[in-house]
Protein backbone atom coordinates (compact mmCIF):
# COMPACT_ATOMS: atom_id res chain seq x y z
CA UNK A 1 0.00 0.00 0.00
CA UNK A 2 0.98 3.30 -0.76
CA UNK A 3 0.49 6.31 1.00
CA UNK A 4 0.43 8.82 -1.89
CA UNK A 5 3.17 10.90 0.30
CA UNK A 6 0.69 11.43 3.31
CA UNK A 7 1.39 9.26 6.35
CA UNK A 8 -1.21 7.29 8.49
CA UNK A 9 -1.62 10.75 11.21
CA UNK A 10 -2.51 12.89 8.58
CA UNK A 11 -4.97 10.50 7.01
CA UNK A 12 -6.45 9.45 10.32
CA UNK A 13 -4.77 5.83 9.68
CA UNK A 14 -4.93 3.94 6.61
CA UNK A 15 -6.80 1.29 7.36
CA UNK A 16 -9.79 -0.09 5.43
CA UNK A 17 -13.21 -0.89 6.11
CA UNK A 18 -16.51 -2.18 5.03
CA UNK A 19 -18.58 -1.83 2.11
CA UNK A 20 -19.74 1.75 2.22
CA UNK A 21 -23.52 0.43 2.77
CA UNK A 22 -24.94 3.45 1.06
CA UNK A 23 -23.12 5.90 2.81
CA UNK A 24 -20.35 6.22 0.56
CA UNK A 25 -19.80 9.27 -1.30
CA UNK A 26 -18.00 8.51 -3.97
CA UNK A 27 -18.62 11.56 -6.11
CA UNK A 28 -18.69 14.20 -2.99
CA UNK A 29 -18.58 14.35 0.73
CA UNK A 30 -21.86 13.48 2.29
CA UNK A 31 -24.04 13.88 5.32
CA UNK A 32 -21.43 13.22 7.97
CA UNK A 33 -23.89 13.68 11.58
CA UNK A 34 -26.38 11.11 12.70
CA UNK A 35 -29.47 12.50 14.79
CA UNK A 36 -30.34 9.87 17.51
CA UNK A 37 -33.77 10.44 19.04
CA UNK A 38 -32.65 10.50 22.62
CA UNK A 39 -29.49 11.96 24.08
CA UNK A 40 -29.12 9.85 26.98
CA UNK A 41 -27.06 7.42 27.72
CA UNK A 42 -27.60 4.65 30.31
CA UNK A 43 -27.04 4.62 33.66
CA UNK A 44 -24.44 1.90 33.53
CA UNK A 45 -22.78 3.16 30.26
CA UNK A 46 -18.95 2.98 30.67
CA UNK A 47 -16.87 6.21 30.54
CA UNK A 48 -13.49 5.72 30.40
CA UNK A 49 -9.86 7.06 28.70
CA UNK A 50 -7.24 4.99 26.98
CA UNK A 51 -3.65 5.01 26.95
CA UNK A 52 -0.77 3.12 25.97
CA UNK A 53 2.66 1.99 27.20
CA UNK A 54 5.15 2.92 25.05
CA UNK A 55 3.22 6.45 24.41
CA UNK A 56 3.11 7.27 27.89
CA UNK A 57 5.70 5.71 30.41
CA UNK A 58 8.96 6.41 29.94
CA UNK A 59 11.24 5.05 32.44
CA UNK A 60 12.30 3.01 29.83
CA UNK A 61 15.30 1.65 31.52
CA UNK A 62 14.01 1.21 35.02
CA UNK A 63 13.53 -1.37 37.35
CA UNK A 64 14.61 -4.18 35.04
CA UNK A 65 12.63 -3.23 31.59
CA UNK A 66 14.31 -4.16 28.47
CA UNK A 67 14.13 -3.15 25.01
CA UNK A 68 11.09 -2.85 22.51
CA UNK A 69 11.30 -2.62 19.20
CA UNK A 70 9.48 1.13 19.39
CA UNK A 71 12.87 1.31 21.42
CA UNK A 72 14.93 0.03 18.57
CA UNK A 73 12.78 2.25 16.12
CA UNK A 74 12.61 5.78 17.71
CA UNK A 75 16.27 5.63 17.65
CA UNK A 76 16.90 6.17 14.16
CA UNK A 77 17.49 9.22 12.63
CA UNK A 78 14.35 10.58 10.62
CA UNK A 79 11.87 7.69 11.68
CA UNK A 80 10.45 10.51 14.44
CA UNK A 81 9.30 13.75 12.60
CA UNK A 82 10.59 15.90 15.34
CA UNK A 83 12.83 14.19 16.48
CA UNK A 84 12.04 13.23 19.63
CA UNK A 85 11.72 10.26 21.64
CA UNK A 86 9.63 8.35 24.64
CA UNK A 87 12.50 8.25 26.95
CA UNK A 88 10.06 10.45 29.33
CA UNK A 89 6.78 10.77 27.38
CA UNK A 90 4.12 11.55 30.00
CA UNK A 91 6.25 9.91 32.76
CA UNK A 92 3.17 7.85 33.69
CA UNK A 93 5.14 5.18 35.08
CA UNK A 94 6.66 7.30 37.78
CA UNK A 95 3.41 9.57 37.99
CA UNK A 96 0.81 6.71 37.49
CA UNK A 97 -0.80 8.46 40.98
CA UNK A 98 -1.45 11.83 38.87
CA UNK A 99 -2.61 10.06 36.17
CA UNK A 100 -4.75 8.10 38.67
CA UNK A 101 -6.06 11.57 40.29
CA UNK A 102 -7.13 12.90 36.77
CA UNK A 103 -9.36 9.90 35.98
CA UNK A 104 -10.73 10.43 39.24
CA UNK A 105 -11.35 14.02 38.73
CA UNK A 106 -13.28 13.78 35.68
CA UNK A 107 -15.70 10.87 37.08
CA UNK A 108 -14.58 8.57 35.09
CA UNK A 109 -15.23 4.54 35.15
CA UNK A 110 -12.66 2.85 33.34
CA UNK A 111 -9.41 3.67 32.67
CA UNK A 112 -7.78 1.60 29.53
CA UNK A 113 -3.75 0.97 29.62
CA UNK A 114 -1.45 -1.26 28.06
CA UNK A 115 0.96 -3.55 29.80
CA UNK A 116 4.62 -3.67 28.61
CA UNK A 117 5.82 -7.30 27.61
CA UNK A 118 9.60 -6.03 27.76
CA UNK A 119 8.86 -5.10 31.22
CA UNK A 120 6.88 -8.15 32.14
CA UNK A 121 9.83 -10.40 30.22
CA UNK A 122 12.55 -7.96 29.38
CA UNK A 123 13.14 -10.19 26.68
CA UNK A 124 9.65 -11.39 25.69
CA UNK A 125 10.05 -15.31 27.31
CA UNK A 126 12.26 -17.11 29.85
CA UNK A 127 12.21 -14.89 33.07
CA UNK A 128 10.05 -12.90 34.72
CA UNK A 129 10.58 -9.19 35.46
CA UNK A 130 8.75 -9.10 39.20
CA UNK A 131 9.69 -5.53 39.75
CA UNK A 132 8.38 -4.88 35.80
CA UNK A 133 5.12 -6.35 37.21
CA UNK A 134 4.76 -4.82 40.56
CA UNK A 135 4.06 -1.64 38.25
CA UNK A 136 0.76 -2.67 37.14
CA UNK A 137 0.04 -4.11 40.36
CA UNK A 138 0.27 -1.04 41.63
CA UNK A 139 -1.58 0.80 38.82
CA UNK A 140 -4.42 -1.54 39.39
CA UNK A 141 -4.57 -0.55 42.90
CA UNK A 142 -4.55 3.04 42.82
CA UNK A 143 -7.47 2.55 40.08
CA UNK A 144 -9.19 0.56 42.27
CA UNK A 145 -8.97 2.67 45.26
CA UNK A 146 -10.84 5.27 43.21
CA UNK A 147 -13.46 2.87 41.95
CA UNK A 148 -12.34 3.07 38.78
CA UNK A 149 -12.32 -0.43 36.90
CA UNK A 150 -8.72 -1.12 34.95
CA UNK A 151 -8.83 -2.24 31.47
CA UNK A 152 -5.33 -3.53 30.56
CA UNK A 153 -4.41 -4.20 26.54
CA UNK A 154 -1.84 -7.39 26.73
CA UNK A 155 -0.60 -5.94 22.99
CA UNK A 156 -0.07 -2.24 22.08
CA UNK A 157 2.43 -2.53 19.11
CA UNK A 158 5.70 -3.11 21.42
CA UNK A 159 7.30 -6.09 20.72
CA UNK A 160 9.86 -7.07 23.04
CA UNK A 161 12.98 -7.07 20.86
CA UNK A 162 14.42 -9.93 21.79
CA UNK A 163 11.57 -11.76 20.47
CA UNK A 164 11.34 -9.62 17.12
CA UNK A 165 15.49 -10.79 16.69
CA UNK A 166 14.29 -14.11 16.78
CA UNK A 167 11.74 -13.54 13.98
CA UNK A 168 8.97 -11.35 15.38
CA UNK A 169 5.67 -12.01 14.31
CA UNK A 170 6.46 -13.73 11.24
CA UNK A 171 7.31 -15.88 13.20
CA UNK A 172 4.54 -18.82 14.92
CA UNK A 173 6.66 -18.92 17.78
CA UNK A 174 5.60 -15.59 18.92
CA UNK A 175 2.33 -16.62 19.06
CA UNK A 176 2.98 -19.12 21.89
CA UNK A 177 5.35 -16.71 23.49
CA UNK A 178 2.62 -13.96 23.74
CA UNK A 179 0.34 -17.08 25.43
CA UNK A 180 2.22 -17.51 28.15
CA UNK A 181 3.05 -13.81 28.70
CA UNK A 182 -0.74 -13.49 28.82
CA UNK A 183 -0.55 -16.65 31.36
CA UNK A 184 2.16 -14.61 33.51
CA UNK A 185 -0.17 -11.69 33.87
CA UNK A 186 -3.26 -13.35 34.84
CA UNK A 187 -1.27 -15.08 37.29
CA UNK A 188 0.14 -12.09 39.10
CA UNK A 189 -3.23 -9.52 38.28
CA UNK A 190 -5.83 -12.15 37.67
CA UNK A 191 -7.49 -11.81 41.17
CA UNK A 192 -7.49 -7.52 40.69
CA UNK A 193 -7.39 -6.82 37.06
CA UNK A 194 -10.59 -8.08 35.44
CA UNK A 195 -10.90 -6.58 31.56
CA UNK A 196 -8.37 -7.79 28.90
CA UNK A 197 -7.81 -6.24 25.68
CA UNK A 198 -5.06 -9.35 23.84
CA UNK A 199 -4.51 -6.53 20.93
CA UNK A 200 -4.55 -2.99 20.10
CA UNK A 201 -4.92 -2.41 16.08
CA UNK A 202 -3.26 -5.31 14.57
CA UNK A 203 -3.47 -4.20 11.48
CA UNK A 204 -1.83 -1.50 11.99
CA UNK A 205 0.96 -3.23 13.52
CA UNK A 206 1.14 -5.79 10.17
CA UNK A 207 1.13 -3.04 7.89
CA UNK A 208 2.63 0.07 9.10
CA UNK A 209 5.33 -2.07 10.67
CA UNK A 210 5.86 -4.65 8.32
CA UNK A 211 4.97 -3.29 5.03
CA UNK A 212 5.31 0.47 5.10
CA UNK A 213 8.21 0.45 7.62
CA UNK A 214 6.41 3.62 9.48
CA UNK A 215 6.44 2.19 12.54
CA UNK A 216 8.26 -0.51 14.44
CA UNK A 217 9.80 -2.92 13.45
CA UNK A 218 10.23 -0.65 10.54
CA UNK A 219 9.88 -3.40 8.15
CA UNK A 220 9.06 -2.82 4.50
CA UNK A 221 8.17 -6.09 3.00
CA UNK A 222 5.23 -7.31 1.52
CA UNK A 223 5.52 -10.94 2.02
CA UNK A 224 5.42 -10.85 5.60
CA UNK A 225 1.86 -9.71 5.86
CA UNK A 226 0.13 -13.04 5.81
CA UNK A 227 2.68 -14.89 8.31
CA UNK A 228 2.03 -11.63 10.48
CA UNK A 229 -1.11 -11.36 10.38
CA UNK A 230 -1.78 -15.27 10.57
CA UNK A 231 0.15 -15.20 13.50
CA UNK A 232 -1.44 -12.31 15.22
CA UNK A 233 -4.39 -13.96 15.11
CA UNK A 234 -2.98 -17.20 16.57
CA UNK A 235 -1.51 -15.18 19.47
CA UNK A 236 -4.58 -13.71 20.08
CA UNK A 237 -6.97 -17.19 20.41
CA UNK A 238 -3.87 -18.75 22.51
CA UNK A 239 -3.89 -15.76 24.55
CA UNK A 240 -7.74 -15.72 25.56
CA UNK A 241 -7.40 -19.90 25.99
CA UNK A 242 -4.53 -18.79 28.61
CA UNK A 243 -6.73 -16.22 30.50
CA UNK A 244 -9.45 -18.28 30.72
CA UNK A 245 -8.05 -21.09 31.43
CA UNK A 246 -6.00 -19.06 34.58
CA UNK A 247 -9.38 -17.54 35.38
CA UNK A 248 -13.15 -17.80 34.93
CA UNK A 249 -14.01 -14.37 36.15
CA UNK A 250 -12.51 -12.27 33.15
CA UNK A 251 -13.72 -9.90 30.57
CA UNK A 252 -11.60 -11.03 27.62
CA UNK A 253 -12.37 -8.80 24.30
CA UNK A 254 -9.88 -7.34 21.95
CA UNK A 255 -9.48 -4.21 20.32
CA UNK A 256 -9.64 -3.23 16.22
CA UNK A 257 -9.10 -0.39 14.25
CA UNK A 258 -12.53 -0.67 12.31
CA UNK A 259 -12.30 1.78 8.98
CA UNK A 260 -14.83 1.76 6.16
CA UNK A 261 -13.05 1.72 3.23
CA UNK A 262 -14.45 3.66 0.36
CA UNK A 263 -13.60 3.59 -3.47
CA UNK A 264 -12.68 7.18 -4.66
CA UNK A 265 -14.61 8.17 -7.16
CA UNK A 266 -14.02 9.79 -10.63
CA UNK A 267 -13.38 7.89 -13.85
CA UNK A 268 -11.70 4.42 -12.33
CA UNK A 269 -14.31 4.26 -9.27
CA UNK A 270 -15.22 0.67 -10.30
CA UNK A 271 -11.54 -0.11 -10.43
CA UNK A 272 -11.22 1.68 -7.13
CA UNK A 273 -13.71 -0.72 -5.65
CA UNK A 274 -11.66 -3.84 -6.53
CA UNK A 275 -8.62 -1.85 -3.97
CA UNK A 276 -10.90 -0.86 -1.58
CA UNK A 277 -12.25 -4.19 -1.44
CA UNK A 278 -8.95 -5.60 -1.04
CA UNK A 279 -8.41 -3.35 1.74
CA UNK A 280 -11.48 -4.25 3.54
CA UNK A 281 -10.67 -7.80 3.40
CA UNK A 282 -7.02 -7.42 4.86
CA UNK A 283 -8.10 -4.71 7.32
CA UNK A 284 -11.18 -5.55 8.66
CA UNK A 285 -11.95 -9.10 7.51
CA UNK A 286 -8.73 -10.50 8.28
CA UNK A 287 -9.28 -9.89 12.16
CA UNK A 288 -13.13 -9.96 12.33
CA UNK A 289 -13.40 -13.64 10.54
CA UNK A 290 -10.73 -15.26 12.18
CA UNK A 291 -12.50 -14.76 15.63
CA UNK A 292 -15.54 -14.54 15.07
CA UNK A 293 -16.35 -17.28 12.24
CA UNK A 294 -12.97 -19.60 12.09
CA UNK A 295 -12.30 -18.65 8.74
CA UNK A 296 -9.90 -15.99 6.72
CA UNK A 297 -11.58 -14.16 3.83
CA UNK A 298 -10.81 -15.62 0.16
CA UNK A 299 -9.05 -12.29 -0.97
CA UNK A 300 -6.44 -13.47 1.98
CA UNK A 301 -5.79 -17.09 0.37
CA UNK A 302 -2.61 -15.29 -1.71
CA UNK A 303 -1.26 -13.88 1.22
CA UNK A 304 -1.85 -17.17 3.41
CA UNK A 305 -0.25 -19.96 1.23
CA UNK A 306 0.99 -22.09 3.35
CA UNK A 307 1.13 -20.15 6.97
CA UNK A 308 -2.17 -21.49 8.20
CA UNK A 309 -2.06 -25.10 9.78
CA UNK A 310 -4.50 -27.70 10.99
CA UNK A 311 -6.94 -26.47 13.71
CA UNK A 312 -5.59 -23.22 13.85
CA UNK A 313 -8.77 -21.46 13.14
CA UNK A 314 -10.27 -23.49 15.56
CA UNK A 315 -7.71 -21.53 18.02
CA UNK A 316 -8.26 -17.82 16.19
CA UNK A 317 -11.93 -18.39 17.13
CA UNK A 318 -12.69 -17.74 20.31
CA UNK A 319 -15.58 -16.08 22.76
CA UNK A 320 -14.79 -12.78 23.54
CA UNK A 321 -17.14 -10.82 26.21
CA UNK A 322 -16.82 -8.21 23.77
CA UNK A 323 -14.74 -6.40 20.79
CA UNK A 324 -13.38 -3.12 21.41
CA UNK A 325 -13.43 -0.47 18.26
CA UNK A 326 -10.65 2.24 17.61
CA UNK A 327 -12.50 4.66 14.95
CA UNK A 328 -10.83 7.88 13.79
CA UNK A 329 -11.90 8.25 9.70
CA UNK A 330 -12.99 5.95 6.90
CA UNK A 331 -10.15 5.27 4.28
CA UNK A 332 -10.37 6.52 0.65
CA UNK A 333 -9.23 4.07 -1.34
CA UNK A 334 -7.84 4.12 -4.87
CA UNK A 335 -5.96 1.31 -7.34
CA UNK A 336 -2.74 1.89 -8.24
CA UNK A 337 -0.87 -1.26 -9.82
CA UNK A 338 3.11 0.01 -8.19
CA UNK A 339 1.41 0.00 -4.75
CA UNK A 340 1.48 -2.96 -2.84
CA UNK A 341 -1.38 -5.19 -3.12
CA UNK A 342 -2.73 -2.42 -5.95
CA UNK A 343 -3.98 -0.79 -2.91
CA UNK A 344 -3.11 3.05 -2.49
CA UNK A 345 -4.79 5.71 -0.41
CA UNK A 346 -6.52 8.44 -1.71
CA UNK A 347 -8.02 12.05 -0.47
CA UNK A 348 -11.39 11.96 0.76
CA UNK A 349 -13.83 13.54 -1.58
CA UNK A 350 -13.53 17.34 -2.35
CA UNK A 351 -15.47 19.38 0.12
CA UNK A 352 -14.90 16.90 3.17
CA UNK A 353 -14.21 18.31 6.64
CA UNK A 354 -10.45 17.87 7.89
CA UNK A 355 -9.76 18.60 11.56
CA UNK A 356 -6.65 20.95 12.30
CA UNK A 357 -4.59 18.66 11.68
CA UNK A 358 -5.90 17.58 8.13
CA UNK A 359 -7.55 14.24 9.01
CA UNK A 360 -10.85 13.56 7.89
CA UNK A 361 -14.10 13.97 10.06
CA UNK A 362 -16.85 12.29 9.30
CA UNK A 363 -18.65 10.48 12.30
CA UNK A 364 -21.12 8.38 9.87
CA UNK A 365 -17.86 5.91 9.53
CA UNK A 366 -18.50 5.10 13.31
CA UNK A 367 -22.39 4.38 12.94
CA UNK A 368 -21.01 2.13 9.58
CA UNK A 369 -18.44 0.10 11.76
CA UNK A 370 -20.43 -0.65 14.55
CA UNK A 371 -23.36 -1.20 12.56
CA UNK A 372 -21.35 -3.63 10.46
CA UNK A 373 -19.99 -5.97 13.45
CA UNK A 374 -23.72 -5.91 14.92
CA UNK A 375 -25.29 -7.08 11.26
CA UNK A 376 -22.10 -9.63 9.95
CA UNK A 377 -20.78 -10.86 13.83
CA UNK A 378 -23.91 -11.84 15.90
CA UNK A 379 -23.90 -7.95 17.48
CA UNK A 380 -21.63 -8.60 19.85
CA UNK A 381 -20.99 -6.82 22.93
CA UNK A 382 -19.27 -3.27 21.56
CA UNK A 383 -17.22 -1.12 23.40
CA UNK A 384 -15.59 1.88 21.57
CA UNK A 385 -11.47 1.79 22.97
CA UNK A 386 -10.93 4.96 21.31
CA UNK A 387 -11.93 8.01 19.37
CA UNK A 388 -10.85 11.43 19.80
CA UNK A 389 -9.01 14.12 17.37
CA UNK A 390 -5.89 15.92 17.33
CA UNK A 391 -4.98 19.98 17.98
CA UNK A 392 -2.76 21.61 14.44
CA UNK A 393 0.41 19.93 13.92
CA UNK A 394 2.98 21.82 16.31
CA UNK A 395 5.53 21.48 18.56
CA UNK A 396 4.52 24.42 20.70
CA UNK A 397 1.85 24.28 23.69
CA UNK A 398 -1.21 22.36 23.10
CA UNK A 399 -5.08 24.82 22.30
CA UNK A 400 -6.46 24.37 26.31
CA UNK A 401 -9.89 26.08 25.05
CA UNK A 402 -10.36 23.33 22.42
CA UNK A 403 -13.88 23.22 21.26
CA UNK A 404 -12.87 21.96 18.15
CA UNK A 405 -12.46 18.57 20.52
CA UNK A 406 -15.91 19.06 22.03
CA UNK A 407 -17.11 19.12 19.23
CA UNK A 408 -15.55 16.20 17.47
CA UNK A 409 -16.67 13.95 20.48
CA UNK A 410 -19.81 14.90 20.95
CA UNK A 411 -20.61 14.58 16.61
CA UNK A 412 -19.06 10.80 17.25
CA UNK A 413 -21.03 10.29 20.81
CA UNK A 414 -23.53 11.12 18.82
CA UNK A 415 -23.36 8.65 16.38
CA UNK A 416 -22.77 6.00 19.32
CA UNK A 417 -26.06 7.01 20.59
CA UNK A 418 -27.43 6.45 16.69
CA UNK A 419 -25.91 2.70 16.48
CA UNK A 420 -27.87 1.60 20.21
CA UNK A 421 -30.98 2.98 18.56
CA UNK A 422 -30.15 0.83 15.44
CA UNK A 423 -29.76 -2.29 17.95
CA UNK A 424 -25.91 -1.67 18.35
CA UNK A 425 -24.85 -3.51 21.77
CA UNK A 426 -22.31 -0.64 22.45
CA UNK A 427 -21.81 0.08 26.12
CA UNK A 428 -18.77 2.19 26.66
CA UNK A 429 -16.76 5.04 25.25
CA UNK A 430 -13.12 6.04 26.13
CA UNK A 431 -12.09 8.56 24.71
CA UNK A 432 -7.80 8.78 23.30
CA UNK A 433 -6.21 10.19 25.34
CA UNK A 434 -6.01 11.24 28.95
CA UNK A 435 -2.70 13.42 28.40
CA UNK A 436 -0.81 14.99 25.18
CA UNK A 437 1.56 12.03 24.83
CA UNK A 438 4.29 10.09 22.42
CA UNK A 439 2.29 10.04 18.93
CA UNK A 440 4.65 7.22 17.60
CA UNK A 441 6.17 8.40 14.42
CA UNK A 442 4.40 12.01 15.05
CA UNK A 443 6.65 12.46 18.31
CA UNK A 444 4.55 15.37 20.20
CA UNK A 445 3.21 16.88 16.99
CA UNK A 446 -0.01 15.47 17.20
CA UNK A 447 -1.85 16.19 21.04
CA UNK A 448 -4.88 14.24 21.57
CA UNK A 449 -5.67 14.61 25.02
CA UNK A 450 -7.89 15.74 27.34
CA UNK A 451 -5.20 17.27 29.41
CA UNK A 452 -1.63 18.95 28.19
CA UNK A 453 1.65 18.80 29.56
CA UNK A 454 4.31 20.76 29.33
CA UNK A 455 6.73 18.99 28.89
CA UNK A 456 9.55 21.09 30.40
CA UNK A 457 8.46 20.92 33.88
CA UNK A 458 5.62 18.09 33.43
CA UNK A 459 2.69 20.36 34.60
CA UNK A 460 -0.22 18.58 33.87
CA UNK A 461 -3.42 21.67 32.83
CA UNK A 462 -6.76 20.10 32.02
CA UNK A 463 -8.40 21.97 28.93
CA UNK A 464 -11.85 22.65 28.03
CA UNK A 465 -12.68 19.34 27.00
CA UNK A 466 -11.78 17.71 30.32
CA UNK A 467 -14.33 19.23 31.59
CA UNK A 468 -17.23 18.97 28.68
CA UNK A 469 -15.96 14.98 29.43
CA UNK A 470 -16.75 14.79 33.16
CA UNK A 471 -19.84 16.25 32.67
CA UNK A 472 -20.79 13.75 30.18
CA UNK A 473 -19.23 11.00 32.09
CA UNK A 474 -21.17 12.09 35.48
CA UNK A 475 -24.76 12.56 33.40
CA UNK A 476 -25.01 10.15 30.35
CA UNK A 477 -26.63 13.00 28.59
CA UNK A 478 -25.08 14.63 25.60
CA UNK A 479 -25.24 18.26 25.49
CA UNK A 480 -26.47 19.63 21.71
C1 LIG B 1 -4.49 4.76 17.33
C2 LIG B 1 -3.51 4.10 18.30
C3 LIG B 1 -3.18 4.97 19.50
C4 LIG B 1 -3.00 6.42 19.10
C5 LIG B 1 -4.20 6.90 18.33
C6 LIG B 1 -4.17 8.35 17.97
O1 LIG B 1 -4.34 4.22 16.07
O2 LIG B 1 -4.04 2.88 18.77
O3 LIG B 1 -2.03 4.44 20.12
O4 LIG B 1 -1.84 6.56 18.36
O5 LIG B 1 -4.31 6.13 17.15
Amino acid sequence: MEQSGVSRRALGALALGGAAMGLSGCEGAHDTDLNPKSRQFPKDFTWGVASAAFQTEGAQDVDGRGPSVWDVFEKVPGHIKDGSDATVATDSYRRYQDDVDLIAGAGLDAYRFSISWSRVLPSGEGAVNVAGLDHYARLVEALLAKDIEPYATLFHWDLPQGLQEKGGWKDRDTALRFADYARVVVDRLGDRLKNYIILNEAAVHAVFGHVLGEGAPGLKDEALLGPVIHHMNLGQGLAIQALRAGRSDLQVGTTMALQPCRPAGGPWAIWNRLASDGLDALWNKAWLDPLFKGTYPKDMDEFLKGVVQDGDLAITRQPVDFLGVNYYAPAYVRLDLNAPGKIAVAAPPKGSELDAFGRHIDPSGLFEVLDRVRRAYASPKILVTENGCSDAFSNGPAVLNDQFRIAYLRRHLQAVLAAREAGCDVRGYFEWTLIDNFEWDLGYTSKFGLVAMDRKTGVRTPKASYAWFKALAESGRLPV
